[in-house]
């Protein structure tokens, strides 16, 4: 559907209909898997009870699409404060008169009624907010954002499996390279083109960038346990500072969800208790934890600007492609998106993924640490609001790239960008490393 010719208003209320409808049964897949007293329940202070989240995805819906697009008055204005995300910190959420499991359900579900109607009404251009459909593909988005979040939940919550998924592919074409090679030159990092763009992905930027090298595929659990194995975490020479005293108040010890079982290490995954698999892509992990393993492989992390060229230039044509594969939305064959498995896929998986760089599993998978903060790209103009993105600029904030399996297609694309604390870990994040390139000796491969 993404590939739609979406300058016919028809195709693109089709287009937006089919996302607004793929991101609401995924809604109702996380929150049905569980019964009212874990809906209501809060299973990490780090997250909200899943029937905030709920009730959350209708509000932000009724806001920006009925209020703001269609001109509505507010159903409920006495619940806006509720669920306004910056008015109450996750941690307090479960104590707020919040709705009823089946209350919050019945106003989704009137909200979405109302705007499938709003949609099919809309001739969308003529307002910044219409133009494209942008509102509405932000609204998609916003859900699927938020249905990451709850798989998130999943994961912390205790007690027996009760979500399920086929494994992803396996690892195909035989040995990588360890690496590969990024020469030197200018790139174009960002978009102005790409229609569901958020401001923070704005505006296409021209970005020089010395030759450097980048890991095939993201770093393994079975290379992250060398860095175990090897005293990673008891050596402050591998950590920076802030890490390092963070690792100790901590008790950081291996990556969240792991467990030590004897010689081996187990990893607890939506309810199963199992071997930690080798072959899959290191996954929660805190950027001080990517950090410090970079440090000690003797390599560092790559930085955003990096990260995206190898994700979207291609050298044979010199402009940058909506991903590393090409231009064409993404398909199974691509990338491990959408909670289609529940689980990153090992590494070497979609070949037909590859970048022209020959760099794998960019999309998908896991989020990628990066070393960069997150910042405003030269021309940046807040839009539709500051709260989108501005207000997390600075020091505080961590880009992470590329999405995980987590992360919905509407959702992921190589501009788009993710920000979390240094300490964050609960979220699907994983890395690979980097290094400057060496000067060319004339065997470059
Ligand atoms: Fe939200």
């Amino acid at each position: 559907m993404l590939n739609a010719d979406r300058t016919d208003p028809a195709v693109l209320r089709e287009l937006i209909a089919a996302e607004l409808i793929a991101a609401r049964e995924r809604t109702a897949l996380l929150t049905g898997a569980v019964d009212d007293t874990e809906l209501v329940a809060q299973h990490s202070p780090l997250m909200s009870p899943l029937v905030w989240d709920l009730a959350h995805i209708g509000n932000q819906e009724e806001l920006w699409l009925l209020r703001n697009v269609g001109g509505r008055d507010p159903m409920h204005p006495e619940i806006d404060p509720l669920y306004d995300a910056f008015e109450h910190p996750r941690a307090e959420r479960p104590r707020l008169p919040l709705l009823p499991p089946a209350e919050a359900r019945a106003y989704a579900h009137e909200v979405r009624g109302r705007v499938l109607d709003l949609l099919a009404a809309s001739p969308l251009e003529g307002a910044p907010l219409l133009d494209a459909g942008f509102a509405f593909g932000m609204i998609a988005q916003h859900e699927q954002q938020h249905d990451e979040t709850m798989l998130a939940t999943h994961q912390l919550r205790s007690g027996p499996a009760v979500l399920d998924a086929p494994p992803p592919p396996a690892a195909t074409g035989g040995p990588l390279p360890a690496e590969v090679l990024v020469p030197a030159g200018p790139f174009t990092m960002g978009t102005d083109t790409e229609p569901w763009a958020l401001d923070n992905e704005r505006p296409a930027h021209r970005v020089e960038l010395p030759a450097f090298r980048l890991d095939t595929t993201p770093v393994s659990n079975g290379a992250y346990l060398r860095f175990l194995a090897d005293g990673g975490y008891d050596d402050p020479r591998w950590w920076t500072p802030a890490g390092w005293a963070h690792r100790m108040s901590a008790g950081l010890e291996a990556p969240l969800f792991w467990q030590r079982d004897g010689s081996q290490w187990l990893r607890r995954r939506f309810g199963h208790l199992e071997p930690v698999p080798e072959e899959e892509p290191v996954l929660h992990v805190s950027w001080y934890e990517a950090d410090a393993y970079a440090r000690w492989a003797g390599r560092r992390l790559p930085t955003e600007a990096e990260w995206e060229k190898a994700a979207r230039h291609d050298p044979a044509s010199g402009r940058s492609r909506r991903f590393p594969w090409g231009d064409a939305a993404p398909g199974p064959e691509h990338a491990n998106l959408g909670q289609r498995h529940l689980r990153p896929a090992p590494v070497g998986a979609y070949p037909e993924g590859e970048s022209p760089y020959g760099a794998r599993q960019l999309i998908g998978d896991v989020w990628e640490w990066t070393s960069s903060d997150f910042t405003d790209y030269p021309g940046f103009t807040a839009w539709p609001y500051p709260e989108y993105s501005e207000v997390f600029f600075g020091p505080e904030y961590k880009v992470l790239r590329g999405g995980s399996f987590a992360v919905a297609p509407v959702a992921c694309r190589g501009t788009f960008r993710n920000w979390d604390y240094p300490v964050r870990r609960q979220i699907f994040s994983g890395f690979r490393t980097a290094r400057d390139a060496e000067p060319r000796t004339g065997a470059e491969g």
